[in-house]
């Protein structure tokens, strides 16, 4: 039994007594610090999924589930979304605050004189089978850095060294997802152009090709920025608590950040966003039968799920997706589109959110639900999406990865409750 005294709570095991210290965020978050638990009583805490687990402090983003609350470094995400571009948000969630006017032209030029990649990226792209998940290649893309900057590996290195690996990291992230895509279509890869800023930069290297120029459309740029800016951190999720995980045996910054992108492939994860997109295809095909969806999702016999549906902590509704909703929308009807997924999309919202599984589980569209048909208008392949996410999350990545090294956090971890036979003698082949 646990009760909480203003800021101590009394755990009671047996006759054992044990007080355990109450943490207070900046918010008013609450939480028992059971760090020094086991050495005191012989006990460790049990949360598989780490449903309820604090693994760190941290001042970068507020997430209220419940209300639908997102800031990074106090700032609303609707704010944000709409006043900042990119750059700016990524020097804030690194720096921890906004830049000036003359700090983000530091910063922006910085980042545009490291774009290019090493000649030498282009041989471990060949070898990559055409066609392969450009996922795979990216993980592998942003871990082969460390080859190419060796100053990297020393994790003790001063902090001018440290913020070149940032720089090299954001500023090349585009290049590298770039040529993944052109490698995707079998097309010349296109060589970063420094005049333009750093989505356009983007939408050149992808969408441009070497026989005409390539000129950006706002529209496209906006939109796309503003995708980035909803996705560039959520705090301690999947991929963030891998990127800490992983950096806190101080192995460098981007074989840190290449575990988070593996992370983030997973359906669960940055995944969802191709899958919600084969799902809509899928009801499309198959007659546009909302119901026979939903139910099959909810029947616990299929391992079915309505993918872009439910999140781990927002319980009411995940802001990100409303603000992508109506980008979707505004999106599409700028750029002339009429996507028959996107009426399925809101008719399966309908459906689902009408639905008492859904309502008693407070089930709502997440991030991906909509994003997956603004990528899709904007002519990127659906294999792609996920990338798109992993370019908007970096920035995020490597400031839970600085902050974890700044406050020196110990390595990660976790202990368990083992559950195997207990000791028994080794049984020889010829009694098997
Ligand atoms: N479709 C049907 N049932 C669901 C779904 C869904 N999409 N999501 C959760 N449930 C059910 C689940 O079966 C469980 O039911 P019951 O209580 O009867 O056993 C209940 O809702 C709670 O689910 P959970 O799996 O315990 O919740 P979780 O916090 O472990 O999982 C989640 C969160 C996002 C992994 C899960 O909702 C899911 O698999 N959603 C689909 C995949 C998806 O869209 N992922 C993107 C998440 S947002 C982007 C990001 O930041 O990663």
């Amino acid at each position: 039994m646990i009760e909480t005294m203003s800021d101590t709570a009394h755990l009671n095991v047996g006759d054992q007594n044990i007080e355990i210290p109450v943490i207070t965020g900046t918010e008013g978050e609450k939480a028992l610090d059971i760090s020094k638990l086991r050495n005191s009583s012989g006990l460790i805490t049990y949360d598989v999924g780490y449903k309820n687990t604090g693994a760190t402090t941290s001042a970068i983003t507020f997430l209220n589930g419940e209300e639908g609350i997102l800031r990074y470094r106090g700032y609303s995400i609707e704010d944000l979304a709409e006043k900042a571009d990119f750059l700016e948000v990524s020097y804030l969630l690194v720096n921890g605050e906004l830049p000036s006017k003359d700090d983000l032209e530091k910063f922006k030029k910085k980042i545009t004189m490291h774009t290019l990649l090493h000649e030498d990226t282009k041989n471990i792209f060949e070898a990559y089978p055409t066609g392969s998940h450009p996922m795979g290649q990216l993980m592998a893309m942003i871990s082969s850095l460390s080859s190419f900057y060796p100053g990297s590996l020393n994790p003790y290195r001063e902090n001018d060294e440290r913020m070149l690996s940032i720089i090299r990291l954001i500023a090349k992230m585009p290049t590298m997802c770039a040529m993944i895509y052109k490698k995707q279509m079998g097309h010349p890869v296109m060589y970063p152009k420094n005049s333009l800023d750093y989505v356009e930069n983007y939408l050149h290297m992808t969408f441009g090709n070497v026989t005409e120029e390539y000129e950006v459309d706002r529209t496209i740029a906006d939109a796309l920025d503003k995708l980035l800016i909803l996705h560039a951190d959520h705090e301690q999720n999947c991929s963030t608590s891998t990127v800490r995980i992983v950096g806190s045996s101080h192995v460098n910054l981007y074989a840190a950040v290449s575990a988070g992108v593996a992370a983030l492939w997973g359906p669960l994860h940055g995944g969802a966003n191709q899958k919600v997109i084969e799902m809509l295809e899928a009801i499309k095909a198959d007659g546009g039968n909302y119901q026979k969806w939903v139910d099959k999702a909810k029947d616990k016999n299929d391992p079915f799920r309505l993918m872009g549906f439910g999140h781990r902590v927002y319980k009411n509704f995940d802001p990100r997706a409303n603000i992508i909703k109506d980008s979707a929308d505004k999106v599409l009807a700028k750029i002339g589109i009429h996507d028959p997924i996107l009426d399925i999309a809101k008719k399966l919202e309908e459906t689902a959110l009408n639905d008492d599984y859904f309502k008693e589980r407070k089930l709502f569209p997440n991030v991906d639900f909509y994003s997956g048909i603004i990528y899709r208008a904007m002519g990127f392949p659906t294999e792609m999406f996920t990338v798109l996410f992993a370019l908007g999350r970096l920035p995020g990545w490597i400031a839970q990865w600085k902050e974890m090294r700044d406050e020196q956090q110990p390595i990660g971890r976790p202990r368990q409750v083992y559950t195997g036979s207990q000791s028994r003698d080794f049984v020889p082949m010829e009694n098997r």
